[in-house]
C-alpha cells in the first residue's frame, strides 16, 4: 500500500528559475515565494548561492532570500556549493543548505568545475560549519540514473557519493534525475538496492520530466515506500549544465495524482495553480504542467 501522506519539497524558486531566460523581477520572485508560503508547503527552496556569472538568474539571491516573509512551520532553504555560497546563505539566514554533487564525473565537472574528489574536502567542510551554525543540510546527488555526457552512471558509484554525503553528516539525501532519463523499472531496482543501505525517511526523489516518465517514476518510488519528493510550480526549471534537461516534475500534478489516488499532501491544489499561474505570466510562455493547462484555460 502507499504511504497515507507524502511531503513535496518546492524547489521552484531555484531549480526552476535558474533556468528561465525570461529575467524575473526581484520584486516578483519575493511575491510569488509569498504565494507559494500561502499554499500549505512546509518546504520552500529559494535560490542558490552559485557563482552569479554561472546562474545569473539568481544573482538577487540574498536580497530574494532575506525579503520574503517566513512563515512557522515552512522550512526555507538555499543550494550552495561552497563556503563563499554558505557565507552568503548564512548572511541570508536560511533555515536549511542542500549542497550538491554529481555521481558522474562528467557532469560533476561541468557543473562545478571540480572533480568528485576534489569535491569532497568542499562539502565535507560546509556541512561541518553549516551544523556549527545551526542550520540543517540536504545533499543532492545529480546524475543518479543517467549523465548527459557519461550516460548509464555505474550503480555502486552512485551508493558511493550518496554514503561519503551521509558520513559528512547531511540529514537527508535527494536523488536526482537530472536529464530525466529513468524509467519505472530503473528506478524501482535502485531503490531496491539501497533499500537496506539508508533510511526511507531520509532519502528524497527528485525527478525530471523531461521524458514524461516522472510521474510513473513518483508512483514506482511510493510503492517502495518512499514518501519525499521535490517537485516544481507549473514543472518549471531544468539544469541549465545538462544539455536538453527541462523542469522537474510539477508540483501541481504531483498533487493532484496524490489527491486522486488518497493520499494526503496537506497542499491546496487550487492556491498552488494561483501561483503558478502568476510565474507564468512573468516567464511570458506556458508551463508544462498539465494541471497549470486546465487551470488556465477554465
Ligand atoms: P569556480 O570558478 O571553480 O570557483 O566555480 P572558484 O572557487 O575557483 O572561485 C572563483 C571566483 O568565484 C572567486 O572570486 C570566488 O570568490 C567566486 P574571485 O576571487 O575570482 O573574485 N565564487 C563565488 N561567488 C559567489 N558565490 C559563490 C562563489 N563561489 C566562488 N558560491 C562554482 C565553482 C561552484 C562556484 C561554480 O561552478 C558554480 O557556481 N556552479 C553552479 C552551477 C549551478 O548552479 N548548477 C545548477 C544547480 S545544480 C542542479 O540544478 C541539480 C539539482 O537540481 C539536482 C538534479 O536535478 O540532479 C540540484
Ligand atoms: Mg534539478
Amino acid at each position: 500500500s502507499l504511504p497515507k501522506q507524502v511531503i513535496i519539497k518546492e524547489v521552484g524558486p531555484r531549480d526552476g528559475l535558474q533556468n528561465e531566460k525570461e529575467e524575473i523581477k526581484t520584486e516578483d520572485k519575493i511575491e510569488w515565494i509569498n504565494q507559494l508560503s500561502e499554499t500549505g508547503l512546509s518546504y520552500i527552496e529559494l535560490t542558490s548561492f552559485v557563482h552569479p556569472k554561472w546562474i545569473p538568474q539568481l544573482k538577487d539571491a540574498v536580497e530574494v532570500a532575506r525579503s520574503v516573509e517566513r512563515k512557522d512551520g515552512i522550512t526555507y532553504a538555499a543550494l550552495v556549493p561552497n563556503m563563499k555560497g554558505l557565507e552568503r546563505a548564512l548572511e541570508a539566514d536560511v533555515d536549511e543548505v542542500s549542497i550538491f554533487m554529481s555521481a558522474s564525473e562528467s557532469h560533476n565537472k561541468k557543473n562545478i568545475n571540480k572533480s568528485i574528489n576534489e569535491t569532497y574536502p568542499i562539502l565535507k567542510k560546509v556541512v561541518e560549519e553549516a551544523k556549527e551554525a545551526g542550520k540543517s543540510v540536504r545533499g543532492y546527488v545529480s546524475t543518479v540514473f543517467g549523465c548527459p555526457y557519461d550516460g548509464r552512471v555505474d550503480e555502486q558509484q552512485v551508493i558511493d557519493v550518496c554514503q561519503n554525503l551521509f558520513d559528512m553528516g547531511i540529514d537527508e539525501l535527494s536523488l536526482g534525475d537530472t536529464i530525466g532519463v529513468a524509467n519505472p523499472i530503473q528506478v524501482g531496482q535502485f531503490l531496491d538496492l539501497i533499500e537496506d543501505k539508508f533510511s526511507k525517511d531520509q532519502i528524497a526523489l527528485h525527478f525530471h520530466d523531461t521524458r514524461g516518465m516522472a510521474l510513473a517514476n513518483t508512483l514506482v518510488s511510493l510503492e517502495k515506500g518512499y514518501y519525499i519528493f521535490d517537485g516544481s510550480v507549473g514543472g518549471l526549471g531544468g539544469c541549465p549544465y545538462a544539455k536538453g534537461a527541462s523542469g522537474n516534475v510539477s508540483t501541481d500534478d504531483l498533487v493532484h495524482m496524490l489527491h486522486e489516488m488518497g493520499v494526503q499532501t496537506g497542499i491546496d491544489l487550487n492556491q498552488i495553480l494561483k501561483a503558478g499561474s502568476f510565474i507564468q505570466d512573468k516567464i511570458d510562455k506556458p508551463l508544462p504542467s498539465k494541471q497549470m493547462n486546465i487551470y488556465r484555460k477554465s
